[in-house]
């Protein structure tokens, strides 16, 4: 439990803990970081009145997930942004070990926040089919800093009979004069599958079908989102317990989407094949939204939860960050990630950089066009990225605390674009078809490129107040 009069009376030890996170020559300039402690999942993200939100799993005073509640960051362009307080606290029975994940819906000047209370009984359980409640909660606010009362909607009671425990992470959507809940689950024979409630207030939710893949994909499906973008809809989920190929699924849980067919009035479906969203080592839990400007907005937690391979930065009493947003589009049955084009506000003068040169740059945004070779590029340290007989090699060598080596088959590659922090790379791929986003760790920022000539832009920092 962790309530509102707690965090306030030890505000002291979250400015000495900042105090040392400020130390951190890992610190990022231009992705959202916690004040001080942990990160995960983004959550309730929106835009209302012009100010865009961004909420986040957060456990403030422990640099290990711990106390779980949303952490709060609020932005009017995407490159300014304030921290405000925490938002919803872990403060009654049915949250009171964490506050987990959720989403905003957006109505009448009003934001709608549904999220996961998590419950867990002390003793000896499996926590699986016992011993926890998944509660599900809404809030209302107007400003997305307040809000009156907590509302219990859904207990585990409600949900369907051969569910585990584990259903939570709700986003909602609006279609043919309802509102659809999408929830992630596990079922009693360790299948992962998205339940969906319908409601025609946004309060009163009744259980309306499930769906789920022709053959077991994963014991659990996490943080399910879905939309529509031009003309295609899309199912986003995060499902465990998948097993590894050799160039697939090489992280321990995956992030991805199917395209899906949906036919709510008829309670039919038709899901496609799953695509990984990122194909790095620290990519999880991503979440959607639609800003004002009529953008699909994804945001993901740049970690990854029960990874072997770990983060320096709590020597500094933080870790993780979130990933630069990206406009998704759909084309010609492919989706692809932009990052927002408001990050071209932090670029300075342009860099040339030819093949066989090389830069000391910490922070800057590298793009290479017309590539028609097979390529390797030296990224920092000892990490390397490169392309030979279709396969796309990202090694990190020696210096990124466990992570070792992610491959993707990629038939050709036309296009990188880099996005470089102190210690996170995002690689854009083919006008961002592919994704490889991790956390990286080393002191050494030489770029150097063999093969392949790069325009380069450093990039300044954004603000957070
Ligand atoms: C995903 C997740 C969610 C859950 C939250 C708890 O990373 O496990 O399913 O709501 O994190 O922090």
């Amino acid at each position: 439990m962790l309530d509102k009069k707690y965090y306030r009376n030890n505000l002291d030890k979250l400015k000495q803990m900042s105090e040392e996170v400020c130390k951190d020559p890992f610190l990022p300039c231009f992705h959202i970081y916690p004040k001080a402690g942990w990160l995960n999942d983004p959550n309730g993200l929106c835009q209302v009145d012009g100010t865009y939100h961004i909420y986040f799993q957060y456990s403030p005073f422990d640099e290990n997930k711990k106390d779980i509640v949303w952490g709060h960051i609020s932005s009017k362009d995407l490159i300014n942004f304030t921290r405000e307080e925490p938002f919803i606290y872990s403060d009654s029975e049915f949250d009171r070990d964490g506050a987990y994940s959720g989403s905003a819906f957006v109505e009448d000047d009003e934001i709608n926040f549904y999220y996961t209370g998590n419950v867990k009984y002390e003793g000896d359980y499996d926590y699986i089919n016992d011993g926890r409640e998944h509660n599900t909660i809404r809030v209302k606010s107007k400003d997305g800093v307040t809000y009156d009362c907590k509302e219990l909607l859904l207990t585990n009671s409600d949900y369907p009979a051969n569910m585990t425990k584990h259903v939570r992470d709700p986003k909602i959507i609006y279609e043919n004069n309802f509102y659809y809940m999408f929830l992630g689950a596990r079922n009693k024979d360790n299948e992962g599958l998205v339940l969906l409630y319908k409601s025609s207030d946004l309060k009163d939710f009744s259980y309306f079908m499930t769906i789920e893949s022709v053959e077991n994909f994963g014991y659990m499906w996490e943080c399910p989102d879905y939309f529509k973008l031009n003309n295609q809809e899309i199912l986003i989920c995060c499902p465990q317990g998948v097993e590894k190929e050799d160039f697939k699924y090489q992280n321990i849980y995956q992030a991805g989407y199917f395209p899906i067919n949906m036919d709510l009035e008829n309670k039919k479906y038709k899901l496609g094949d799953f695509y990984e969203l990122d194909y790095g080592f620290d990519f999880y839990a991503p979440q959607t939204f639609e800003d004002e400007k009529g953008r699909r907005i994804l945001i993901g937690w740049m970690g990854m939860p029960d990874a072997d391979y770990t983060n320096p930065t709590t020597k500094y009493k933080w870790q993780h960050c979130l990933t630069i947003p990206r406009e998704l589009k759909y084309d010609k049955g492919k989706l692809y990630q932009k990052p927002i084009s408001e990050l071209c506000k932090l670029r300075e003068d342009e860099i040339s950089l030819k093949k066989g040169d090389g830069c000391n740059l910490k922070v800057y945004e590298a793009f290479s066009n017309n590539i028609s070779s097979e390529f390797e590029i030296n990224l920092r340290g000892d990490v390397k990225l490169s392309f030979q007989d279709e396969n796309l090699t990202l090694n990190m060598g020696e210096s990124s605390f466990g992570r070792k080596i992610r491959k993707v088959k990629i038939e050709n590659i036309e296009n990188i674009r880099i996005y470089s922090d102190k210690s996170s790379l995002e690689i854009f791929i083919n006008d961002g078809s592919y994704v490889l986003s991790t956390r990286v760790y080393s002191l050494d920022y030489l770029l150097y490129s063999k093969d392949l000539d790069f325009t380069i832009h450093p990039l300044k920092n954004i603000t957070i107040k």
